[in-house]
């Protein structure tokens, strides 16, 4: 039997949304769960600063756990540092990039908003989104670490303030075009967490895009045919700062099957 694991990589807990699509596709999945709770945030670093960790402590994760896949949960590192990663290691490795190729299928008004960290959003990898997939759309983008801490802040059980995600979305319902938007792409794995508040924030009914369901299929389709264990057994979660003693957290990461909780 196959017991290795798929990895899960994210500077914190926003790689739990694609977790939770990749679990609802495969039940049996053994995972590892990485939070690099030591570099984060990831979305206030410079391109460098990310392409010279990332890769280095995917290549030490990979030894230690030996995954059958690597997902980067994470734009910031994905949009960065996914092909120096690729090209490093020989274990296959999946990205999450912004999901702007779904947000033009379903847009109306051919009005995108962007939403990730400031890292996400300045990358050329986004420009090349934009043009080879919504060539016939405005596409307005926000880069914002503040929305980050908040999704953090909610999953350690702390209550946060409805005003800060509305002054987070008026940054992009407030540029040039910005009130024809009616679809926003959450190009950071933290948002979907918070897509309830987000939601309530916005100024009219949005349609909230993101890529996790895209990757759960093709983590599908890579392991096609690999056998996975009988039992769904118990997944990691792994910090490489100090251990996260939240109790808030400590369920929260249950809730997504992540009952051990290691400290690298
Ligand atoms: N969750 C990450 C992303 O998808 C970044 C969060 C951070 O700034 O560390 O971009």
């Amino acid at each position: 039997m196959d017991n290795r694991p798929v990895l899960f990589f994210d500077s914190g807990v926003g790689g739990l949304s694609v977790l939770a699509a990749a679990r609802a596709l495969l039940p049996q999945m053994p995972v590892v769960y990485v939070a690099d709770s030591a570099g984060f945030p990831y979305g206030t670093k410079s391109e460098a600063e990310i392409a010279a960790r990332v890769p280095a402590l995917l290549g030490r994760l990979a030894e230690r756990y030996r995954p059958r896949l690597i997902v980067i949960a994470c734009n910031t590192a994905s949009t960065i540092a996914l092909a120096a990663v690729r090209g490093a290691l020989d274990v296959p490795v999946v990205g999450t990039v912004p999901a702007i190729k779904p947000a033009a299928l379903v847009s109306k008004t051919r009005v995108i908003g962007v939403l990730g960290t400031p890292a996400t959003v300045r990358q050329p990898y986004v420009d090349d989104l934009a043009q080879r997939f919504a060539g016939d759309c405005i596409v307005l983008r926000h880069g914002s670490a503040e929305l980050v801490e908040l999704a953090e802040a909610k999953l350690h059980g702390i209550a946060t303030d409805p005003a800060r995600y509305a002054a987070i979305l008026d940054d992009l319902f407030g540029q040039e075009g910005g009130a024809q938007i009616d679809t926003i792409v959450n190009a950071c794995t933290h948002f979907p967490l918070v897509a309830e508040e987000l939601a309530a924030a916005a100024p009219h009914p949005i349609t909230f895009v993101d890529g996790s369901a895209g990757i759960a299929r093709r983590i599908a389709f890579l392991t096609d045919g690999q056998d996975w264990p009988d039992q769904p057994a118990q997944g990691r979660a792994v910090f490489t700062g100090s251990a996260d003693a939240n109790p808030a957290l400590a369920a929260t990461l249950a809730g997504f099957g992540l009952s051990e909780i290691e400290t690298l």
